[in-house]
């Protein structure tokens, strides 16, 4: 949701109104997901004033519990945030009356998702009031639970006009044939306006803040093409291994955990037309539309690698292949990387360098655009040191922008130093509560689709990630964990004469000379 930003408010959410009233069956009401990224940010929207007047929150799980206790578990575990540092949670105390609000109709229910007994407790809950279910569980329940929600009349069109709507959590599909496979299930019993497909890259502002730096600046949108732009970089490294997800990861790897979905979403926010209007239809076109626009992969374009033992701010890490419920002979991949060719006028002949990896030097989230040097060097004798040209979108952990350009370096005769411009949106806005699901449940709630991936944008996204996995080298290159990632990767961007911006320097302050 973009919003005009005029004056820093204590919480960006306070300026909008509560949606209607509504209930929220969370299937996987007692995971992790639940209690680490769903409840704190459905506690910063009581908090701010933005969950619906009524609102009514369903907890369905396996295991047998008492609603008193679930409830307190999540106080518990919600506490626990508020005394660490590193929790992405930024209250620091709870506030009794705005949990009241959340947890006022508040209830636990246990059941299995595969019987239908469950789904009919649920009918008797709702009654014919509005809905959202979100399946905060394993991808291998999203179809099986969709169509009992659907048999059991609970995605039907209510008497009074009651919204029923789902929210599937990602992967969605581990390939194009499994995505259409369970679209066709969606579809077969509801309508695709009821389905919202989240991607959580989406709730981060930074994200979102890339469509207003472009379209609502005059200065951006004329340079934003292949006459001005040389490359593009698109980083997502992490010091993270695979923590306790080796069941699921090692049938997943990077490039399906990532790149289909979350560097997607970032390479369209990027690479989009503007759209003429600002409707979810209007932006989710856009968006579809760049990804069919994607070339096929040429083999050695992509890089796949995979993390060995190594340090991590100090401290030895195990390789992945010692990880816990990872095979001791694993081929998954860690580390991506790939060169992307977009096949339109804005784009042609722009390469686009994509890579994500787990344990890498330090985390790291940016889009770097580089742009044509000046045609004419006037200053042949005080060459550009370091880097220059180059605009940064900051992600994490730093959110902000910095421009980087040449200037003079003082003292006599002329050397060239580069230096940057930089924007942190610390410096201008207080500290907003975002564990970076709040957008998206509010959005939802309130029935705007534009930040959820439409099923063709999934689709194409799975077209191009299907054709690189046809390609794969069954042995990943291995790199230290702590590196910057696999010696292929910088290969992929020297034959064309280029280099992957460092990693870990988004807090640096000094000129590069
Ligand atoms: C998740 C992936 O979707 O995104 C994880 O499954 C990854 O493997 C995470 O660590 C990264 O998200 P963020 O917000 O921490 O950058």
């Amino acid at each position: 949701m973009m919003q005009d930003v005029t004056a820093p408010t204590s919480n960006i959410l306070t300026q909008y109104a509560a949606p209607p009233a509504c209930t929220l069956v969370i299937f996987g009401g007692g995971g992790d997901l639940t209690k680490r990224l769903l409840v704190p940010s459905l506690y910063d929207l009581a908090e701010s004033q933005t969950l619906p007047q009524t609102f009514s929150l369903i907890g369905v799980d396996r295991t047998a519990m008492e609603s008193g206790t679930w409830r307190d578990g999540l106080r518990q575990m919600i506490e626990s945030f508020t005394q660490d540092p590193d929790a992405e949670f930024s209250a620091t105390s709870i506030d009794d009356a705005a949990w009241g609000r959340l947890f006022a109709n508040a209830r636990y229910i246990a059941g299995d998702f595969t019987q239908p007994a469950l789904f009919e407790t649920l009918r008797d809950a709702l009654g014919d009031g509005n809905a959202i279910f979100y399946l905060a569980v394993p991808a291998r329940f999203f179809g099986g639970i969709v169509t009992r929600l659907g048999e059991a009349g609970l995605l039907a069109e209510q008497e009074g006009g009651a919204f029923r709507r789902v929210v599937i959590e990602k992967p969605f599909g581990h390939d194009l044939a499994s995505a259409r496979e369970l679209d066709a299930t969606l579809l077969h019993q509801g309508r695709e306006a009821q389905f919202y497909r989240i991607d959580h890259f989406l709730g981060k502002e930074t994200v979102q803040s890339i469509m207003a730096l472009r379209f609502a600046n005059g200065m951006f949108e004329p340079v934003w093409r292949q006459e001005y732009i040389d490359h593009i970089q698109i980083t997502a490294a992490e010091t993270v291994g695979v923590e306790q997800r080796g069941a699921f990861y090692e049938v997943t790897g990077a490039l399906r955990d990532m790149v289909p979905n979350h560097l997607f979403t970032i390479l369209c926010m990027i690479a989009m037309e503007p759209p003429n209007i600002l409707t979810p239809e209007a932006v989710r076109e856009e968006k579809a539309k760049l990804l069919q626009a994607i070339r096929v992969l040429a083999p050695e374009d992509y890089v796949r690698g995979q993390y060995t033992a190594g340090s991590i701010n100090g401290a030895d890490v195990p390789g992945y292949r010692e990880e816990p419920n990872v095979s001791p002979d694993s081929t998954t991949e860690t580390y991506a990387a790939m060169k992307l060719h977009i096949d339109n006028w804005r784009w042609g002949g722009v390469p686009f360098y994509l890579r994500t990896g787990k344990r890498m030097q330090a985390r790291q989230t940016e889009i770097a655009i580089f742009f044509k040097q000046a045609p004419h060097r006037l200053f042949a004798n005080a060459p550009s040191h370091g880097l220059t040209n180059i605009v940064r979108l900051l992600i994490d952990p730093v959110h902000g922008i910095q421009m980087h350009f040449d200037v003079k370096k003082p003292g006599p005769g002329i050397d060239l130093a580069s230096v940057y411009n930089s924007f942190r949106y610390d410096d201008f806005f207080p500290k907003t509560a975002n564990v970076g699901y709040e957008t998206l449940l509010y959005d939802c709630m309130a029935g705007d689709p534009m930040l959820f991936q439409r099923s063709d944008a999934i689709e194409e996204a799975w077209r191009i990630v299907d054709d690189v996995l046809k390609q794969e080298k069954s042995q990943p290159e291995p790199y230290a964990a702590g590196t910057l990632g696999p010696k292929d990767a910088d290969d992929l961007l020297a034959r064309d004469g280029r280099a992957w911006l460092p990693v870990g320097d988004q807090r640096r302050r000094t000129a590069e000379a």
